[in-house]
């Protein structure tokens, strides 16, 4: 009989010849397939107790990687970020990274070695072979295959053995909860910081090239200025949180061409300061085209009409850039005339 005309599950490897030693020989094949050693049985498998061991020691890791993870969580609460310790034989090094790393680390190994102890004691270790068949599986097949899946597991004990299953999930629930803690690094949040800025009433203009106090007659038509708050100093800690909000443009305008009625109210004969602060995700802008008074953002390329409020005439930017209501002191000085009226920055914070 050619092998055409073999029925199909009459290809399928019986269920009773699991492989054991059972070499498959065929006169015409000069490399006969040598077939698997006889299997073993573990001590496991014939001695209930040493079973109900191996269970144990499969439990006992899971709950140990269950401790781990609540260690790293306690860590994370206990530990100061800068806590500098000596531990031999990796020196000076920060206690929190350290005990992170370690309970982490023991949290995941343990879940691992659980699963490698549980399929290697406990699991059926019987080999199976199966032979090529056609792909398109008969519904004797797809029987099959799920009466092999249903012996499968009942076989790794999984339904049966509660205390390792319970452990099992119980130690891949926790291990993600050290994912949640690290949430505590995205650090504070900004509450009212972000709606604020250095700039005050009578807070003087300062140069950001010269450092010295803008006057009136130092902005000329066409050109851009940055300043920033007097009082401000550039090796100071908090200038780079600072100046990222308070950062200003400054440009001289013909009132005549001010088409925004608040813009040139605001503004000291025709010089207007806004925002350099991108209203779409905060980069500096610094290119302005003098004859239209466009400035564009190098990021994303939004454009703002500076001759118009500031308004957005393209790109991503969702609105347009807060202007800062200038005067002139008693030295001649330009000075401001409060803070922002809105946030500064990217959109987003406006809806917060
Ligand atoms: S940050 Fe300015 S356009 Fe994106």
């Amino acid at each position: 009989m050619s092998s055409q005309e073999i029925p199909e599950e009459e290809n399928l490897p019986s269920a009773q010849e699991p492989g054991h030693g059972g070499a498959v020989e065929r006169a015409d094949d000069p490399f006969a397939d040598p077939g698997l050693p006889a299997h073993q049985p573990r001590i496991q498998d014939i001695d209930e107790r040493a079973a109900k061991r191996s269970e144990r020691v499969v439990a006992f890791l899971f709950l140990l990687s269950m401790l781990a993870t609540v260690a790293f969580i306690a860590s994370f609460v206990a530990f100061p970020v800068d806590k500098i310790v000596y531990i031999w034989p990796l020196g000076h090094i920060s206690i929190l990274n350290f005990s992170l790393g370690v309970t982490l680390g023991v949290a995941l190994f343990c879940i691992g070695a659980g699963a490698v102890h549980w399929a290697r004691t406990l699991m059926s270790d019987v080999e199976m072979t199966d032979e090529r068949h056609p792909i398109a599986a008969t519904p004797e097949v797809k029987a099959k295959v799920l009466a092999d899946f249903a012996a499968g597991a009942s076989e790794s004990g999984f339904g049966r053995r509660k205390l390792i299953r319970n452990t099992m999930f119980g130690a891949l629930a926790f291990v993600p909860l050290s994912g949640v803690v690290l949430l505590r690094d995205l650090g504070p949040l900004p509450e009212k910081k972000l709606r604020s800025t250095l700039w005050a009433k009578g807070k003087q203009l300062i140069n950001m090239n010269t450092l010295e106090p803008l006057r009136p007659e130092d902005v000329v038509v066409g050109s851009l200025t940055f300043a920033m708050p007097e009082g401000l100093e550039e090796d100071s800690e908090e200038f780079q949180v600072e100046i990222a909000k308070a950062a200003l443009m400054i440009v001289r305008i013909q009132p005549d061409d001010i088409k925004d009625k608040r813009e040139l109210d605001w503004s000291h004969q025709g010089i207007v300061a806004f925002s350099k602060i991108c209203t779409h995700v905060g980069c500096p802008i610094s290119l302005y085209e003098q004859q239209t008074h466009h400035v564009l953002c190098p990021c994303h390329q939004s454009t703002f009409d500076l001759s118009d409020g500031a308004r957005v005439l393209f790109g991503p930017a969702g609105h347009a850039l807060p202007q800062l209501r200038i005067g002139v002191n008693g030295e001649g000085n330009l000075e401001a005339l409060g803070d922002f009226e809105e946030p500064v920055g990217p959109a987003f914070w406006e809806r917060g």
